[in-house]
Protein backbone atom coordinates (compact mmCIF):
# COMPACT_ATOMS: atom_id res chain seq x y z
CA UNK A 1 0.00 0.00 0.00
CA UNK A 2 2.77 2.27 1.06
CA UNK A 3 4.71 1.24 -2.02
CA UNK A 4 1.62 1.83 -4.02
CA UNK A 5 1.15 5.24 -2.46
CA UNK A 6 4.81 6.05 -3.02
CA UNK A 7 4.68 5.02 -6.62
CA UNK A 8 1.50 7.10 -7.11
CA UNK A 9 3.23 10.07 -5.54
CA UNK A 10 6.24 9.43 -7.71
CA UNK A 11 3.98 9.21 -10.74
CA UNK A 12 2.31 12.41 -9.75
CA UNK A 13 5.71 14.06 -9.32
CA UNK A 14 6.83 12.56 -12.68
CA UNK A 15 3.76 13.93 -14.44
CA UNK A 16 4.16 17.35 -12.91
CA UNK A 17 7.82 17.31 -13.94
CA UNK A 18 6.98 16.42 -17.54
CA UNK A 19 4.21 19.05 -17.47
CA UNK A 20 6.71 21.50 -16.10
CA UNK A 21 9.10 20.62 -18.93
CA UNK A 22 6.27 20.98 -21.46
CA UNK A 23 5.18 24.27 -19.94
CA UNK A 24 8.80 25.33 -19.86
CA UNK A 25 9.10 24.75 -23.61
CA UNK A 26 5.87 26.70 -24.16
CA UNK A 27 7.13 29.59 -22.09
CA UNK A 28 10.40 29.46 -23.99
CA UNK A 29 8.54 29.81 -27.27
CA UNK A 30 6.46 32.63 -25.94
CA UNK A 31 9.52 34.40 -24.70
CA UNK A 32 11.22 33.96 -28.07
CA UNK A 33 8.43 35.67 -30.01
CA UNK A 34 8.30 38.89 -27.99
CA UNK A 35 12.09 38.87 -28.10
CA UNK A 36 11.89 38.70 -31.88
CA UNK A 37 9.22 41.35 -31.95
CA UNK A 38 11.18 43.65 -29.65
CA UNK A 39 14.53 43.06 -31.28
CA UNK A 40 14.51 41.92 -34.89
CA UNK A 41 11.36 43.59 -36.18
CA UNK A 42 12.44 47.09 -35.09
CA UNK A 43 15.85 46.36 -36.54
CA UNK A 44 14.24 45.38 -39.83
CA UNK A 45 12.05 48.49 -39.78
CA UNK A 46 15.10 50.62 -39.12
CA UNK A 47 16.93 48.96 -42.00
CA UNK A 48 13.98 49.60 -44.33
CA UNK A 49 13.60 53.18 -43.08
CA UNK A 50 17.25 54.01 -43.74
CA UNK A 51 17.70 51.96 -46.93
CA UNK A 52 16.68 54.71 -49.41
CA UNK A 53 18.74 57.30 -47.59
CA UNK A 54 21.73 54.95 -47.47
CA UNK A 55 21.29 54.17 -51.18
CA UNK A 56 21.41 57.83 -52.25
CA UNK A 57 24.26 58.62 -49.88
CA UNK A 58 26.26 55.69 -51.18
CA UNK A 59 25.63 56.71 -54.81
CA UNK A 60 26.68 60.28 -53.94
CA UNK A 61 29.79 59.03 -52.14
CA UNK A 62 30.79 56.87 -55.12
CA UNK A 63 30.55 59.94 -57.38
CA UNK A 64 32.24 62.49 -55.17
CA UNK A 65 34.20 60.56 -52.52
CA UNK A 66 34.28 62.28 -49.14
CA UNK A 67 34.95 65.71 -50.66
CA UNK A 68 31.32 66.79 -50.87
CA UNK A 69 28.22 66.43 -48.72
CA UNK A 70 24.56 66.05 -49.49
CA UNK A 71 22.34 68.58 -47.69
CA UNK A 72 21.15 67.33 -44.28
CA UNK A 73 17.84 65.50 -44.16
CA UNK A 74 16.38 62.07 -44.79
CA UNK A 75 14.94 60.37 -47.85
CA UNK A 76 12.17 58.53 -45.98
CA UNK A 77 10.62 55.21 -46.99
CA UNK A 78 11.54 53.19 -50.09
CA UNK A 79 9.52 54.37 -53.14
CA UNK A 80 7.27 56.65 -51.05
CA UNK A 81 10.03 58.79 -49.59
CA UNK A 82 8.56 61.49 -47.36
CA UNK A 83 5.34 61.79 -49.37
CA UNK A 84 3.30 60.12 -46.62
CA UNK A 85 4.68 62.56 -44.07
CA UNK A 86 3.83 65.46 -46.42
CA UNK A 87 0.28 64.16 -46.88
CA UNK A 88 -0.02 63.58 -43.13
CA UNK A 89 0.96 67.18 -42.29
CA UNK A 90 -0.98 68.87 -45.10
CA UNK A 91 -4.09 66.68 -45.34
CA UNK A 92 -4.68 64.74 -42.15
CA UNK A 93 -3.08 66.70 -39.29
CA UNK A 94 -3.83 70.05 -41.03
CA UNK A 95 -0.58 71.47 -39.67
CA UNK A 96 1.37 72.05 -42.91
CA UNK A 97 4.11 74.12 -41.28
CA UNK A 98 5.11 71.26 -39.00
CA UNK A 99 6.52 69.46 -42.05
CA UNK A 100 9.40 71.95 -42.27
CA UNK A 101 9.47 72.56 -38.49
CA UNK A 102 10.16 68.83 -37.98
CA UNK A 103 13.12 69.05 -40.37
CA UNK A 104 14.54 72.05 -38.54
CA UNK A 105 14.23 70.19 -35.23
CA UNK A 106 15.82 67.01 -36.56
CA UNK A 107 18.60 68.48 -38.72
CA UNK A 108 19.05 72.09 -37.52
CA UNK A 109 18.36 75.28 -39.47
CA UNK A 110 21.91 75.39 -40.90
CA UNK A 111 22.03 76.42 -44.53
CA UNK A 112 18.24 76.31 -44.93
CA UNK A 113 18.31 73.37 -47.37
CA UNK A 114 17.34 69.72 -46.78
CA UNK A 115 17.49 66.55 -48.82
CA UNK A 116 14.24 64.63 -49.15
CA UNK A 117 12.36 62.26 -51.45
CA UNK A 118 8.99 63.69 -52.44
CA UNK A 119 6.42 63.03 -55.18
CA UNK A 120 8.44 60.10 -56.53
CA UNK A 121 11.86 61.70 -56.81
CA UNK A 122 14.86 62.70 -54.69
CA UNK A 123 14.72 66.44 -54.09
CA UNK A 124 16.13 69.34 -52.13
CA UNK A 125 13.93 71.68 -50.13
CA UNK A 126 15.05 75.31 -49.80
CA UNK A 127 13.35 77.15 -46.95
CA UNK A 128 15.35 80.15 -45.76
CA UNK A 129 15.35 83.67 -47.22
CA UNK A 130 18.97 83.34 -48.36
CA UNK A 131 18.67 79.82 -49.80
CA UNK A 132 15.46 80.69 -51.66
CA UNK A 133 17.00 83.85 -53.06
CA UNK A 134 20.03 81.86 -54.21
CA UNK A 135 17.80 79.42 -56.12
CA UNK A 136 15.54 82.11 -57.59
CA UNK A 137 18.42 84.20 -58.85
CA UNK A 138 20.72 81.53 -60.29
CA UNK A 139 19.25 81.10 -63.75
CA UNK A 140 22.29 79.10 -64.90
CA UNK A 141 22.18 76.67 -61.99
CA UNK A 142 18.44 76.11 -61.70
CA UNK A 143 15.99 75.66 -64.54
CA UNK A 144 12.42 74.60 -65.13
CA UNK A 145 11.30 71.07 -65.92
CA UNK A 146 7.59 70.32 -66.11
CA UNK A 147 6.80 66.59 -66.00
CA UNK A 148 4.49 66.98 -69.03
CA UNK A 149 5.37 70.16 -70.96
CA UNK A 150 2.54 69.50 -73.40
CA UNK A 151 -0.13 70.17 -70.75
CA UNK A 152 1.30 73.56 -69.86
CA UNK A 153 2.07 74.36 -73.53
CA UNK A 154 5.47 73.93 -75.22
CA UNK A 155 5.66 77.61 -76.15
CA UNK A 156 4.27 79.01 -72.92
CA UNK A 157 6.53 81.31 -70.97
CA UNK A 158 6.79 78.95 -67.98
CA UNK A 159 8.17 76.24 -70.26
CA UNK A 160 10.92 78.16 -72.03
CA UNK A 161 14.28 79.40 -70.80
CA UNK A 162 16.97 81.95 -71.62
CA UNK A 163 16.43 84.45 -74.41
CA UNK A 164 13.05 82.92 -75.44
CA UNK A 165 11.79 83.36 -71.89
CA UNK A 166 13.01 86.96 -71.64
CA UNK A 167 11.34 87.82 -74.96
CA UNK A 168 7.98 86.29 -74.04
CA UNK A 169 8.12 87.77 -70.56
CA UNK A 170 8.71 91.26 -71.97
CA UNK A 171 5.66 91.00 -74.24
CA UNK A 172 3.39 89.51 -71.55
CA UNK A 173 4.40 92.08 -68.92
CA UNK A 174 3.56 94.85 -71.37
CA UNK A 175 0.15 93.29 -71.97
CA UNK A 176 -0.88 92.68 -68.35
CA UNK A 177 1.37 94.22 -65.74
CA UNK A 178 2.17 97.76 -66.89
CA UNK A 179 0.21 100.81 -65.61
CA UNK A 180 -1.33 101.47 -69.04
CA UNK A 181 -2.80 97.96 -69.29
CA UNK A 182 -3.83 97.95 -65.61
CA UNK A 183 -5.70 101.22 -66.19
CA UNK A 184 -7.79 99.59 -68.94
CA UNK A 185 -8.28 96.43 -66.90
CA UNK A 186 -9.56 98.37 -63.85
CA UNK A 187 -12.26 99.95 -66.01
CA UNK A 188 -13.20 96.70 -67.73
CA UNK A 189 -13.61 94.43 -64.68
CA UNK A 190 -15.54 96.64 -62.25
CA UNK A 191 -19.05 96.53 -63.71
CA UNK A 192 -19.06 92.75 -63.34
CA UNK A 193 -17.79 92.95 -59.74
CA UNK A 194 -20.54 95.46 -58.87
CA UNK A 195 -23.21 93.23 -60.47
CA UNK A 196 -21.88 90.08 -58.78
CA UNK A 197 -21.92 91.60 -55.29
CA UNK A 198 -25.50 92.85 -55.75
CA UNK A 199 -26.51 89.33 -56.81
CA UNK A 200 -24.83 87.78 -53.73
CA UNK A 201 -26.77 90.17 -51.48
CA UNK A 202 -30.00 89.02 -53.16
CA UNK A 203 -29.02 85.41 -52.49
CA UNK A 204 -28.40 86.20 -48.80
CA UNK A 205 -26.18 83.18 -48.20
CA UNK A 206 -23.28 82.23 -50.44
CA UNK A 207 -20.37 79.83 -50.71
CA UNK A 208 -17.77 82.55 -51.12
CA UNK A 209 -15.21 80.26 -52.77
CA UNK A 210 -17.68 79.25 -55.51
CA UNK A 211 -19.08 82.73 -56.16
CA UNK A 212 -15.66 84.39 -56.17
CA UNK A 213 -14.37 81.81 -58.63
CA UNK A 214 -17.31 82.54 -60.94
CA UNK A 215 -16.79 86.30 -61.00
CA UNK A 216 -13.00 85.96 -61.28
CA UNK A 217 -13.37 83.59 -64.23
CA UNK A 218 -15.88 85.87 -65.95
CA UNK A 219 -13.52 88.81 -65.51
CA UNK A 220 -10.49 86.88 -66.73
CA UNK A 221 -12.40 85.89 -69.84
CA UNK A 222 -13.44 89.49 -70.41
CA UNK A 223 -9.88 90.78 -69.85
CA UNK A 224 -8.15 88.08 -71.85
CA UNK A 225 -10.43 87.32 -74.79
CA UNK A 226 -13.46 89.68 -74.56
CA UNK A 227 -15.89 86.79 -74.07
CA UNK A 228 -19.09 87.35 -72.12
CA UNK A 229 -20.49 84.56 -69.88
CA UNK A 230 -22.31 81.91 -71.95
CA UNK A 231 -22.78 78.13 -71.97
CA UNK A 232 -19.45 77.98 -73.86
CA UNK A 233 -17.55 79.88 -71.15
CA UNK A 234 -19.10 77.58 -68.52
CA UNK A 235 -17.78 74.63 -70.52
CA UNK A 236 -14.38 76.30 -70.85
CA UNK A 237 -14.31 76.83 -67.09
CA UNK A 238 -14.80 73.08 -66.60
CA UNK A 239 -12.06 72.27 -69.12
CA UNK A 240 -9.68 74.52 -67.20
CA UNK A 241 -10.68 72.76 -63.98
CA UNK A 242 -9.78 69.39 -65.52
CA UNK A 243 -6.55 70.76 -66.98
CA UNK A 244 -5.44 72.03 -63.57
CA UNK A 245 -6.34 68.71 -61.92
CA UNK A 246 -4.23 66.97 -64.58
CA UNK A 247 -1.22 69.16 -63.81
CA UNK A 248 -1.27 67.78 -60.27
CA UNK A 249 -2.07 64.17 -61.24
CA UNK A 250 0.21 61.20 -61.86
CA UNK A 251 0.83 61.11 -65.65
CA UNK A 252 -1.07 57.87 -66.40
CA UNK A 253 -2.50 58.33 -69.86
CA UNK A 254 -5.45 56.02 -70.54
CA UNK A 255 -9.21 56.66 -70.71
CA UNK A 256 -10.66 57.37 -67.27
CA UNK A 257 -7.55 58.87 -65.67
CA UNK A 258 -7.38 62.50 -64.51
CA UNK A 259 -4.31 62.98 -66.65
CA UNK A 260 -5.98 61.62 -69.81
CA UNK A 261 -8.98 63.92 -69.25
CA UNK A 262 -6.60 66.87 -68.79
CA UNK A 263 -4.90 66.16 -72.13
CA UNK A 264 -8.26 66.05 -73.91
CA UNK A 265 -9.32 69.31 -72.25
CA UNK A 266 -6.06 70.96 -73.21
CA UNK A 267 -6.77 70.07 -76.87
CA UNK A 268 -10.29 71.55 -76.62
CA UNK A 269 -8.93 74.74 -75.07
CA UNK A 270 -6.32 75.01 -77.82
CA UNK A 271 -9.13 74.72 -80.37
CA UNK A 272 -11.20 77.51 -78.72
CA UNK A 273 -8.30 79.96 -78.55
CA UNK A 274 -7.06 79.02 -82.03
CA UNK A 275 -10.56 79.57 -83.48
CA UNK A 276 -10.76 83.05 -81.91
CA UNK A 277 -7.28 83.92 -83.14
CA UNK A 278 -8.08 82.93 -86.72
CA UNK A 279 -11.35 84.88 -86.57
CA UNK A 280 -9.50 88.01 -85.41
CA UNK A 281 -6.86 87.68 -88.11
CA UNK A 282 -9.50 87.38 -90.85
CA UNK A 283 -11.25 90.65 -90.02
CA UNK A 284 -8.18 92.31 -88.54
CA UNK A 285 -10.19 92.81 -85.33
CA UNK A 286 -8.48 94.52 -82.36
CA UNK A 287 -9.93 94.46 -78.85
CA UNK A 288 -8.92 95.99 -75.54
CA UNK A 289 -7.91 92.56 -74.29
CA UNK A 290 -4.89 90.38 -73.66
CA UNK A 291 -5.22 88.33 -76.83
CA UNK A 292 -4.98 91.44 -79.01
CA UNK A 293 -2.10 92.63 -76.84
CA UNK A 294 -0.22 89.38 -77.42
CA UNK A 295 -1.02 89.34 -81.14
CA UNK A 296 0.13 92.93 -81.75
CA UNK A 297 3.03 93.58 -79.40
CA UNK A 298 6.46 93.36 -81.01
CA UNK A 299 9.70 92.32 -79.37
CA UNK A 300 12.91 94.38 -79.56
CA UNK A 301 13.63 93.03 -83.04
CA UNK A 302 10.14 94.03 -84.20
CA UNK A 303 8.97 90.39 -84.30
CA UNK A 304 5.47 89.37 -83.18
CA UNK A 305 4.51 86.14 -81.38
CA UNK A 306 3.66 83.10 -83.50
CA UNK A 307 0.09 81.74 -83.35
CA UNK A 308 1.26 78.82 -81.20
CA UNK A 309 2.98 81.21 -78.79
CA UNK A 310 -0.20 83.28 -78.46
CA UNK A 311 -2.41 80.23 -77.81
CA UNK A 312 -0.01 78.52 -75.37
CA UNK A 313 0.44 81.71 -73.38
CA UNK A 314 -3.27 82.53 -73.29
CA UNK A 315 -3.99 79.10 -71.79
CA UNK A 316 -1.05 79.36 -69.41
CA UNK A 317 -2.03 82.82 -68.19
CA UNK A 318 -5.52 81.60 -67.30
CA UNK A 319 -3.97 78.64 -65.44
CA UNK A 320 -1.56 80.95 -63.56
CA UNK A 321 -4.00 83.75 -62.82
CA UNK A 322 -7.43 82.23 -62.27
CA UNK A 323 -7.47 80.00 -59.18
CA UNK A 324 -4.64 81.94 -57.52
CA UNK A 325 -6.49 85.27 -57.65
CA UNK A 326 -9.88 83.74 -56.75
CA UNK A 327 -8.34 81.98 -53.78
CA UNK A 328 -6.65 85.17 -52.51
CA UNK A 329 -9.94 87.12 -52.77
CA UNK A 330 -11.77 84.37 -50.88
CA UNK A 331 -9.16 84.52 -48.09
CA UNK A 332 -9.54 88.32 -47.91
CA UNK A 333 -13.29 87.97 -47.24
CA UNK A 334 -12.59 85.17 -44.75
CA UNK A 335 -9.99 87.06 -42.70
CA UNK A 336 -11.92 90.33 -42.75
CA UNK A 337 -15.02 88.54 -41.46
CA UNK A 338 -12.91 87.43 -38.50
CA UNK A 339 -11.16 90.80 -38.01
CA UNK A 340 -13.83 93.50 -37.47
CA UNK A 341 -11.23 96.14 -36.55
CA UNK A 342 -9.35 95.64 -39.83
CA UNK A 343 -12.61 95.70 -41.79
CA UNK A 344 -13.66 98.96 -40.09
CA UNK A 345 -10.35 100.63 -41.10
CA UNK A 346 -10.68 99.29 -44.63
CA UNK A 347 -14.23 100.64 -44.87
CA UNK A 348 -13.20 104.04 -43.58
CA UNK A 349 -10.43 104.40 -46.17
CA UNK A 350 -12.53 103.19 -49.08
CA UNK A 351 -15.56 105.30 -48.13
CA UNK A 352 -13.26 108.33 -48.05
CA UNK A 353 -11.92 107.52 -51.52
CA UNK A 354 -15.46 107.08 -52.82
CA UNK A 355 -16.66 110.35 -51.26
CA UNK A 356 -13.68 112.26 -52.64
CA UNK A 357 -14.85 111.15 -56.08
CA UNK A 358 -18.37 112.46 -55.51
CA UNK A 359 -19.68 109.05 -54.45
CA UNK A 360 -18.49 107.38 -57.68
CA UNK A 361 -18.78 103.63 -57.54
CA UNK A 362 -15.70 102.90 -59.64
CA UNK A 363 -12.08 103.36 -58.66
CA UNK A 364 -9.32 103.85 -61.18
CA UNK A 365 -5.74 102.70 -61.24
CA UNK A 366 -4.74 106.26 -60.24
CA UNK A 367 -6.66 105.97 -56.93
CA UNK A 368 -4.40 103.15 -55.73
CA UNK A 369 -1.60 105.28 -54.22
CA UNK A 370 -4.16 106.80 -51.80
CA UNK A 371 -5.45 103.38 -50.68
CA UNK A 372 -2.60 102.70 -48.27
CA UNK A 373 -4.47 100.60 -45.71
CA UNK A 374 -6.15 98.61 -48.50
CA UNK A 375 -2.68 97.81 -49.86
CA UNK A 376 -1.71 96.44 -46.43
CA UNK A 377 -4.83 94.25 -46.35
CA UNK A 378 -3.86 92.92 -49.78
CA UNK A 379 -0.26 92.09 -48.71
CA UNK A 380 -1.42 90.47 -45.48
CA UNK A 381 -4.02 88.40 -47.34
CA UNK A 382 -1.47 87.17 -49.86
CA UNK A 383 1.07 86.38 -47.11
CA UNK A 384 -1.43 84.29 -45.20
CA UNK A 385 -3.19 82.70 -48.17
CA UNK A 386 -0.04 80.97 -49.45
CA UNK A 387 -1.85 79.96 -52.61
CA UNK A 388 1.48 78.83 -54.08
CA UNK A 389 3.17 77.16 -51.08
CA UNK A 390 6.23 76.10 -53.06
CA UNK A 391 7.92 76.93 -56.36
CA UNK A 392 9.61 74.27 -58.49
CA UNK A 393 13.08 74.32 -60.03
CA UNK A 394 15.58 71.68 -61.09
CA UNK A 395 19.37 71.72 -60.61
CA UNK A 396 21.01 71.99 -64.06
CA UNK A 397 24.36 70.83 -62.66
CA UNK A 398 25.90 69.96 -59.27
CA UNK A 399 25.43 73.17 -57.31
CA UNK A 400 27.37 74.09 -54.16
CA UNK A 401 25.46 75.96 -51.48
CA UNK A 402 26.27 76.52 -47.79
CA UNK A 403 28.89 73.75 -47.76
CA UNK A 404 26.56 71.18 -49.40
CA UNK A 405 26.05 69.91 -52.94
CA UNK A 406 22.66 69.88 -54.65
CA UNK A 407 23.08 67.04 -57.18
CA UNK A 408 22.48 67.69 -60.89
CA UNK A 409 19.00 66.72 -62.02
CA UNK A 410 17.40 66.85 -58.58
CA UNK A 411 14.24 68.94 -58.25
CA UNK A 412 14.52 71.89 -55.87
CA UNK A 413 11.36 72.83 -53.99
CA UNK A 414 11.52 76.44 -52.88
CA UNK A 415 9.23 76.28 -49.84
CA UNK A 416 8.09 79.92 -49.75
CA UNK A 417 5.23 79.15 -47.37
CA UNK A 418 7.66 78.37 -44.55
CA UNK A 419 8.93 81.99 -44.55
CA UNK A 420 5.46 83.52 -44.31
CA UNK A 421 4.48 81.46 -41.28
CA UNK A 422 7.78 81.64 -39.39
CA UNK A 423 7.57 83.60 -36.09
CA UNK A 424 11.22 84.59 -36.56
CA UNK A 425 10.18 86.78 -39.53
CA UNK A 426 6.54 87.60 -38.72
CA UNK A 427 5.42 88.13 -35.14
CA UNK A 428 2.39 85.97 -34.36
CA UNK A 429 2.39 84.79 -37.99
CA UNK A 430 -1.00 83.05 -38.02
CA UNK A 431 -2.84 86.23 -36.96
CA UNK A 432 -4.28 88.45 -39.70
CA UNK A 433 -2.75 91.83 -38.97
CA UNK A 434 -2.54 94.30 -41.87
CA UNK A 435 -0.81 96.82 -39.59
CA UNK A 436 2.32 94.68 -39.58
CA UNK A 437 2.91 96.17 -43.06
CA UNK A 438 3.46 99.62 -41.50
CA UNK A 439 7.06 98.48 -41.78
CA UNK A 440 8.26 96.54 -44.82
CA UNK A 441 8.87 92.83 -44.32
CA UNK A 442 12.41 91.77 -43.39
CA UNK A 443 14.48 91.44 -46.61
CA UNK A 444 13.76 88.25 -48.51
CA UNK A 445 11.00 86.99 -46.21
CA UNK A 446 8.02 87.78 -48.48
CA UNK A 447 8.15 85.52 -51.52
CA UNK A 448 4.48 84.85 -52.28
CA UNK A 449 5.13 85.73 -55.93
CA UNK A 450 8.41 83.82 -56.18
CA UNK A 451 11.48 85.84 -57.04
CA UNK A 452 14.31 86.60 -59.44
CA UNK A 453 13.93 86.50 -63.21
CA UNK A 454 10.73 84.43 -63.00
CA UNK A 455 8.88 86.45 -60.38
CA UNK A 456 5.12 86.25 -61.00
CA UNK A 457 4.28 88.08 -64.23
CA UNK A 458 0.77 88.88 -63.00
CA UNK A 459 1.54 90.18 -59.48
CA UNK A 460 0.29 93.72 -60.15
CA UNK A 461 -2.79 92.40 -61.92
CA UNK A 462 -3.56 90.07 -59.01
CA UNK A 463 -3.20 92.89 -56.48
CA UNK A 464 -5.37 95.18 -58.61
CA UNK A 465 -8.16 92.60 -58.77
CA UNK A 466 -8.06 92.01 -55.01
CA UNK A 467 -8.07 95.78 -54.38
CA UNK A 468 -11.08 96.34 -56.64
CA UNK A 469 -12.99 93.58 -54.88
CA UNK A 470 -12.08 94.96 -51.44
CA UNK A 471 -13.23 98.43 -52.44
CA UNK A 472 -16.68 97.31 -53.54
CA UNK A 473 -17.09 94.86 -50.68
CA UNK A 474 -16.13 97.32 -47.98
CA UNK A 475 -18.11 100.30 -49.28
CA UNK A 476 -21.35 98.42 -49.90
CA UNK A 477 -21.64 95.15 -47.98
CA UNK A 478 -21.28 93.23 -44.74
CA UNK A 479 -20.84 89.51 -44.30
CA UNK A 480 -20.50 86.85 -41.60
CA UNK A 481 -18.97 83.39 -41.81
CA UNK A 482 -21.47 80.65 -41.05
CA UNK A 483 -18.74 78.33 -39.75
CA UNK A 484 -15.93 80.53 -38.45
CA UNK A 485 -14.17 77.46 -37.04
CA UNK A 486 -14.50 75.34 -40.17
CA UNK A 487 -11.45 73.13 -40.70
CA UNK A 488 -8.99 74.18 -43.39
CA UNK A 489 -7.99 71.93 -46.29
CA UNK A 490 -4.45 72.57 -47.50
CA UNK A 491 -4.41 70.37 -50.60
CA UNK A 492 -4.47 71.08 -53.45
CA UNK A 493 -4.88 74.71 -52.25
CA UNK A 494 -5.66 76.16 -48.83
CA UNK A 495 -9.45 76.52 -48.47
CA UNK A 496 -11.95 76.36 -45.60
CA UNK A 497 -13.68 72.99 -45.76
CA UNK A 498 -17.14 74.56 -46.00
CA UNK A 499 -16.17 76.70 -49.02
CA UNK A 500 -16.31 79.84 -46.81
CA UNK A 501 -20.09 79.83 -46.54
CA UNK A 502 -21.37 83.18 -45.33
CA UNK A 503 -24.37 85.43 -45.00
CA UNK A 504 -24.03 88.43 -47.28
CA UNK A 505 -26.13 91.60 -47.32
CA UNK A 506 -26.11 95.28 -48.25
CA UNK A 507 -24.44 97.48 -45.68
CA UNK A 508 -27.04 99.00 -43.37
CA UNK A 509 -26.89 102.80 -43.52
C1 LIG B 1 -2.48 86.02 -55.68
C2 LIG B 1 -2.27 85.64 -56.90
C3 LIG B 1 -0.99 85.05 -57.44
C4 LIG B 1 0.03 84.43 -56.77
C5 LIG B 1 0.17 84.19 -55.27
C6 LIG B 1 1.01 84.04 -57.77
C7 LIG B 1 2.20 83.39 -57.48
C8 LIG B 1 3.12 83.02 -58.44
C9 LIG B 1 4.34 82.31 -58.15
C10 LIG B 1 4.80 81.85 -56.78
C11 LIG B 1 4.99 82.14 -59.33
C12 LIG B 1 6.31 81.38 -59.56
C13 LIG B 1 7.44 82.35 -59.68
C14 LIG B 1 8.75 81.64 -59.94
O1 LIG B 1 8.77 80.60 -60.62
O2 LIG B 1 9.77 82.13 -59.42
C15 LIG B 1 4.20 82.74 -60.36
C16 LIG B 1 4.56 82.76 -61.69
C17 LIG B 1 3.75 83.28 -62.68
N1 LIG B 1 2.54 83.90 -62.51
FE1 LIG B 1 1.58 84.25 -60.75
N2 LIG B 1 0.56 84.42 -59.00
C18 LIG B 1 -0.66 85.05 -58.84
C19 LIG B 1 -1.44 85.60 -59.84
C20 LIG B 1 -1.10 85.64 -61.18
C21 LIG B 1 -1.89 86.28 -62.21
C22 LIG B 1 -3.19 87.05 -62.00
C23 LIG B 1 -1.24 86.06 -63.40
C24 LIG B 1 -1.60 86.48 -64.78
C25 LIG B 1 -2.77 86.50 -65.28
C26 LIG B 1 -0.04 85.30 -63.09
C27 LIG B 1 0.89 84.90 -64.04
C28 LIG B 1 2.07 84.26 -63.75
C29 LIG B 1 3.03 83.86 -64.77
C30 LIG B 1 2.90 84.05 -66.28
C31 LIG B 1 4.10 83.26 -64.10
C32 LIG B 1 5.37 82.68 -64.72
C33 LIG B 1 6.46 83.73 -64.73
C34 LIG B 1 7.73 83.26 -65.41
O3 LIG B 1 7.94 82.05 -65.53
O4 LIG B 1 8.51 84.13 -65.82
N3 LIG B 1 0.01 85.07 -61.74
N4 LIG B 1 3.06 83.27 -59.79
Amino acid sequence: MCRLRTSRACNARGISRSMAIAVGVGVGEWVWWPGLALGAVPLLCLAVWHSTDAWYRAAFFLRHGGRRRLPPGHMGLPFLGETLSFVWHFKLARRPDDFIAAKRRAHGSGAGIYRTHLFGSPAVIACSPAANKFVFQSADNFGIRWPVPELIGHKSMVNVEGASHARLRGIILTAINRPSSLRTIAAVVQPRVVAALAAWADMGTIFASTEIKKVTFANIFRMFISMEPSPLTEQIDQWFGSLMAGLRAFPLDFPGTTFHRARKCRQKLNAVFRHELEARKKVDKKCDDLMSGLMCTEDEQGKRLSDEEVVDNMVNLVVAGYESTASAIMWATYHLAKSPAALAKLREENMAVSESKGGSLMITHDDLPRMKYTAKVVEETIRMANVAPMVHRVANRDVEYGGYTIPAGWPVLVWVRSLHTDPVYYQDPLTFNPDRWDKPAKPGTYQAFGGGYRICAGNMLAKLQITIMLHHLSTGYEWELLNPDAKINYLPHPRPMDGASMTFRKLRA
